[in-house]
């Protein structure tokens, strides 16, 4: 039998992407989300969590000099729960280099976009601009670069002819919550280990595009 996993999931907002991670918990899964913490205190996560019996807790930026003092307070927060893989959520902070290192290895987070194209803000504006006959989401290990650490899992759709950046933020979301479930379970199960040359799928060096799911 597979040891327990635990797991912190860090939100700031609607926590859409906590809830599939919350559904996707279950016997045949050895992940167990430990802690929701948001940085905001109005956060819809916050009560998405409490209705699936999760201890949530809030630790807002705002009562906080700087990122330094925030990351620090959070660290610890995160640390009560003693986490074998954190997992940010929309969590719409910075994080400090310490803190990406105090993680290494444990963090994950999901990015809109097929990286490493379309790093940062506003993806799928910058998707259509660009005629890009494709586009999708990715879940990373998180490393000091933003949005540039190696890729675990990609989805990737077709962007389909007359798309707007509507539709496509809500395409794109229905596939972030197919593969953070299944990134957080691969990792739970040992499958999902980020090694020196990326990430890596039982014992494989996955390329830099991760693990490829084409719908
Ligand atoms: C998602 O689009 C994710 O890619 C980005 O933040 C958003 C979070 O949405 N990092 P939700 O709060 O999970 O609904």
């Amino acid at each position: 039998m597979t040891a327990t996993c635990n797991v912190v999931v860090l939100i700031s907002g609607s926590g859409s992407n906590l809830q599939a991670l919350i559904d996707s918990q279950g016997a045949d899964n050895p992940a167990r989300i430990r802690a929701v913490i948001s940085n905001r205190p109005e956060a819809f996560g916050l009560q998405r969590a409490a209705t699936a019996g999760i201890e949530t807790r809030v630790v807002d930026h705002k009562a906080f000099a700087g990122r330094e003092e925030f990351d620090a307070a959070l660290m610890a927060v995160i640390d009560e729960h003693a986490p074998d893989l954190v997992i940010l959520a929309g969590f719409m902070r910075i994080l400090t280099a310490g803190f990406v290192r105090r993680y290494a290895g444990r963090l994950l987070n999901i990015h809109p976009s097929l990286l490493p194209l379309y790093r940062g803000l506003d993806t799928h504006h910058r998707v259509l601009a660009d005629n890009q006959p494709e586009h999708g989401c990715s879940v990373h290990f998180v490393t000091e670069e933003l949005d540039g650490g190696p890729v675990a899992i990609q989805a990737v759709i077709p962007v389909a002819p007359g798309e707007t950046a509507e539709s496509l933020t809500a395409r794109v979301h229905a596939e972030e919550h197919r593969i953070y479930p299944l990134a957080m379970r691969w990792f739970a199960e040992g499958r999902l280990r980020l090694g020196e040359q990326g990430a890596m799928l039982d014992g494989e060096t996955l390329p830099a595009t991760g693990y490829q799911l084409r719908i």
